[in-house]
């Protein structure tokens, strides 16, 4: 079947809508370092009935650096602007790990923009100090090595060994894409995680449906120490999907999909009960 995306530009940066407008809005935030097609399988999937939103954040994909002096902060603004320059009307969010650090704060900041969320493969805690020295390292690394030697080496260790030789041509592909990206907003990501705050304590007071989805051989947001953080947020499930690392939306699509699909049908359920 043809896929219908059609691209917007909000803001400068690079929008991505499939489906219906007036069906009921699913916001897509990717990790680092990729863009918006690390949802394909699920905006394929879900645009048949929702409304797909995805966006390349500011700086990744095709959505421009600027001055390249990005924040979380400055991440979540924007994410505030393409909800409101499309009338988004309480949408399900969806992130992964840098995209999940967005979404935390983001529902920490304006939690009644939101129905429900959906949070893969992300923590809550603010880099420690060993992360923030692995931040500055890799900055290092790209400005003297650049950045396709920084983007090989870092992104292998966000798959599982089931992918990285099942999918050998496809993980080259992923690499080799973001190898392209504008190493500035590569680097200005990197101290935008750095630089995040911690979001630990908004936990316990999210009062929206929330799905927690976790690949098994995840190296970067092991499962066990995220169950145990997580368990703060009142109305969450968590899945394990097996055969997935770091990147579990396009190392097991059909389990995340399927996984995403009962958590929204049961939404469905509560939505009705509420009427
Ligand atoms: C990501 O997948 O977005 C990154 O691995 C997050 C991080 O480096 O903290």
């Amino acid at each position: 079947m043809e896929k219908k995306t059609m691209k917007k530009i909000i803001n400068g940066l690079s929008v991505f809508l499939e489906g219906q407008e007036s069906a009921q809005p699913i916001l897509f935030v990717h990790g680092f370092p990729y863009d918006h097609s690390m949802w394909e399988a699920q905006t394929e999937e879900f645009g048949k009935e929702y409304l797909c939103v995805s966006y390349d954040i500011r700086g990744l994909g095709e959505s421009p650096a600027g001055d390249g002096q990005l924040t979380m902060e400055s991440f979540v603004d924007d994410l505030e602007t393409i909800i409101d320059g499309l009338k988004l009307k309480k949408p399900v969010l969806c992130g992964l790990s840098m995209g999940g650090y967005i979404s935390l704060r983001a529902l920490e900041r304006m939690p009644a923009k939101f129905s429900a969320a959906i949070l893969c493969d992300t923590r809550a805690e603010a880099d420690n100090n060993e992360g923030k020295l692995k931040r500055a390292a890799a900055i290092k690394r790209i400005n003297t090595e650049g950045l396709a030697a920084y983007a090989r080496d870092f992104m292998v260790t966000c798959f599982s060994d089931h992918f990285k030789t099942k999918g050998h041509d496809k993980l080259r592909k992923i690499i080799d894409h973001s190898s392209r990206f504008d190493p500035l907003g590569v680097k200005g990501s990197l101290v935008a995680m750095l630089s995040r705050t911690d979001t630990t304590a908004a936990l316990e007071k999210i009062d929206i449906p929330i799905l927690l989805i976790f690949g098994e051989e995840d190296a970067l947001t092991p499962p066990a120490g995220m169950r145990a953080v997580f368990q703060k947020i009142k109305h969450a499930e968590f899945v394990e999907i097996k055969r997935a690392g770091h990147m579990s939306p396009i190392e097991n699509s059909e389990e995340v999909n399927r996984t995403i699909h009962d958590f929204l049908n049961s939404l469905k359920g509560s939505r009705a009960k509420e009427t």
